[in-house]
């Protein structure tokens, strides 16, 4: 028998979200920061690093391979990089937990060492599909197993040698695009990737920041194997996807008026400024900068009557992760929201679509799924009990729902939330929302 500490969310109805705050450092580059950084000459110094379970992950995936990593202290990371060819084996399997961009980025980066590793997570990310990064690595000559249903453990055996390869993406995939690119590093010639739609390109920007020549050429991103990379400063901004559950509590909460400061704005990410705009959110991008090959604003949301909006489907890659928030704000809204292209949600840390569509009629919102997204009806939201299936961002949306619903919201298994956000419930209530967390023993076996 073991147990787990689970948590549960409570969230009185009512509020508003005011003042000025900064949420945590931004995963996408918090993950490759470390990777990088890792395989980089020299020292990289690193700033606002997430130090949540997922980017933990990866710094102790490449502790347990030989790199020297100080810290994390106050968002701060020294990685004393080994080089391209300086990474050992570590000394079994490497658990990443829930994060699906450890496994995917590290699959690539991993197919062209000279040593075996074993990739594991956890449940969730023991379902979700890795053919989408291990048949592109396999035609370059990577030795990837998987399970019978192309899912982790991934067993990753020592190539003789990579190739580059063209690869034109089915899916529209930053972790896919990452991966091949990562594992373009070691191969043999050119790997060009083609994206069917823009992805975040924080690798290639990266990439570029540590010295790697990296091509655009419209649609696809291209790198030469055998460079060297040159570890330098990341300053990690505040992540868009966690700033977007303030984003979409202040635009639905009267009386509302917030400022997030720092906030990472690469157009690759800002999709959710769009489409809250698009249904009548007041949302201002102050004093717009460039840190470290990234653009990074502060963003004042204020509240606003919010109408629903048939969603451009070219917005969804470029705010994949923010739609169990807009889910939310739809569900505040005057009218029909309409959101399809986004079957992707299906295989995120759950399957985003029904999952939120149960919690949405859970609080009596008319919600109806369809395969590649939903259709809300907004107006009304009441009170209810909703289960989060452990997605740390289902459970942040709901709490954002409690600022506007008839009576409490209770969301269960949120202890997920720890995987982006460390604290967000402390910060949440210091903004105004009436949100309490409550440990509860789960026990199995
Ligand atoms: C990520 C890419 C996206 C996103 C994920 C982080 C990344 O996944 O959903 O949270 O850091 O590259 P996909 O590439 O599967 O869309």
């Amino acid at each position: 028998m073991s147990s787990t500490a689970s948590v549960t969310f409570k969230v009185a109805p009512g509020g508003g979200l005011s003042g000025r705050l900064r949420v945590p450092g931004d995963k996408s580059i918090s993950h490759r920061a470390i990777m990088l950084g890792a395989i980089a000459d020299g020292t990289t110094r690193v700033e606002g690093f997430l130090e949540g379970e997922d980017s933990l992950a990866t710094l102790h995936g490449f502790r347990r391979m030989g790199v020297r990593i100080e810290g994390p202290q106050g968002g701060r990371v020294v990685v004393h990089g080994v080089g391209l060819r300086g990474l050992r084996a570590p000394d079994g399997a490497l658990d990443l937990g829930n994060s699906g961009t450890s496994m995917r980025l590290m699959a690539g980066l991993l197919a062209g060492q000279d040593f075996a590793v074993t990739l594991i997570g956890d449940a969730s990310l023991s379902r979700r599909p890795m053919r989408r990064v291990t048949e592109p690595l396999a035609a370059m000559g990577a030795d990837i197993g998987t399970t019978a249903q192309g899912t982790a453990p991934l067993v990753i055996r020592p190539a003789r040698a990579l190739r580059g390869i063209d690869y034109a993406m089915p899916v529209a995939s930053a972790q896919v695009k990452s991966s091949l690119l990562l594992a373009g590093l070691y191969a043999e010639g050119e790997t060009c990737v083609r994206e069917p739609a823009p992805t975040r390109d924080h690798t290639e920007r990266m990439l570029a920041g540590f010295g790697y020549p990296v091509r655009r050429e419209g649609a696809r991103v291209c790198l030469s194997g055998g460079g060297r990379l040159h570890g330098g400063d990341v300053d990690v901004p505040a992540d868009i996807s966690s700033a977007t559950f303030f984003l979409v509590g202040a635009a639905i909460a009267p009386g509302s008026d917030l400022t997030l400061d720092h906030v990472g704005v690469n157009p690759t990410r800002t999709g959710v400024l769009e489409i809250l705009r698009l249904m009548g959110a007041r949302i201002d991008v102050l004093d717009e900068r460039t840190v470290g090959g990234e653009p990074v604003a502060n963003l004042r949301v204020r509240a606003s009557t919010l109408r629903g909006a048939v969603i451009p489907p070219e917005l969804v890659p470029l705010a994949i992760d923010e739609f169990p928030a807009v889910f939310v704000a739809a569900a505040a809204a005057e009218g029909d929201t309409v959101v399809s292209g986004a079957e992707e949600l299906r295989v995120k840390e759950s399957d985003r679509i029904q999952v939120m569509a149960d919690g949405l009629r859970a609080l009596g919102v008319d919600a109806r799924p369809t395969p590649d997204g939903m259709v809300i009806r907004g107006g009304r939201i009441g009170a209810g009990r909703i289960d989060s299936r452990g997605d740390h961002r289902i459970a942040m949306a709901f709490a954002m729902a409690g600022l506007r619903a008839a009576g409490e919201v209770v969301i269960d298994d949120c202890a997920n939330v720890q995987t982006s956000f460390p604290g967000f419930v402390e910060l949440a209530a210091r903004a105004g929302l009436r949100i309490r967390a409550e440990p509860r023993m789960d026990t199995d076996g």
